[in-house]
């Protein structure tokens, strides 16, 4: 059975203790994903390479940077400095996501390409050998706590079907308004890695809702 990998997003988690934010969610994650926001490419702000090399201070987890920025480029050697291992930037800031995901790879970290909910598979298709995965969105990126948006899910299988006719070893990841109502349709899509923010850190026992996730990616919830 396919092993799906959980990658809690922090954004809706308290930032005044970071310690039990990460301590709610570490025994049951395999990554733990960190919501870069740049107040340009998203009507939002969130942290930088501080705040991602205060988490890494704290715990053994790979830390899965989702950039959500103008400029990539300028931010990945402080990201990595910070403590990054995965590092995804957004397909629709740039015309040579190449050049970028070389740059990441410069410094042997995991790079992936992100792609929003109305930009199509497709566009990254021609990229797809020089990326380990791909961040498939399926809310319009800057928030969490927002409603799924499920067409875009159709994209995971178009993704996993052409890195299959390449011969490419690529993992997808989606991200965006995943609950426990919803997750066993975003593993049918073939999804590889999955984001769970809020419907765990807005838990009413944020510990038992990441423990209940963690049961049905393993297929005993
Ligand atoms: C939104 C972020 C997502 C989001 C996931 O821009 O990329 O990671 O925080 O949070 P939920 O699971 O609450 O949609
Ligand atoms: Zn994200």
């Amino acid at each position: 059975m396919r092993k799906v990998k959980l990658a809690p997003s922090l954004l809706n988690a308290d930032f005044s203790d970071l310690r039990e934010a990460v301590s709610i969610i570490e025994n049951v994650a395999d990554v733990i994903h960190l919501d870069v926001m740049d107040g340009n490419f998203v009507p939002n702000i969130t942290f930088g390479p501080l705040v991602v090399q205060a988490i890494r201070s704290i715990t053994a987890l790979p830390l899965d940077v989702h950039l959500m920025i103008a400029h990539p480029a300028e931010y990945v050697e402080d990201f990595v400095r910070a403590g990054a291992d995965w590092i995804s930037f957004h397909a629709e800031v740039t015309r040579h996501p190449g050049e970028i995901l070389g740059l990441i790879h410069n410094h042997t970290k995991r790079a992936g390409v992100v792609i929003n909910p109305q930009t199509p598979a497709a566009r990254i298709f021609e990229y797809l050998e020089l990326m380990e995965y791909v961040l498939v969105m399926t809310v319009m990126p800057g928030f969490g706590g927002q409603v799924m948006i499920p067409e875009a899910l159709a994209k995971v299988g178009e993704l996993k079907e052409e890195a299959s006719r390449l011969g490419l070893e690529l993992e997808v990841e989606v991200d965006g308004g995943v609950k426990t109502e919803n997750l066993e349709m975003v593993m049918a899509a073939g999804t590889d890695i999955i984001v769970v923010g809020s419907s765990i850190y807005a838990a009413s026992d944020p510990r038992q809702a990441a423990r209940d996730v963690r049961a049905i990616l393993d297929g005993e919830g």
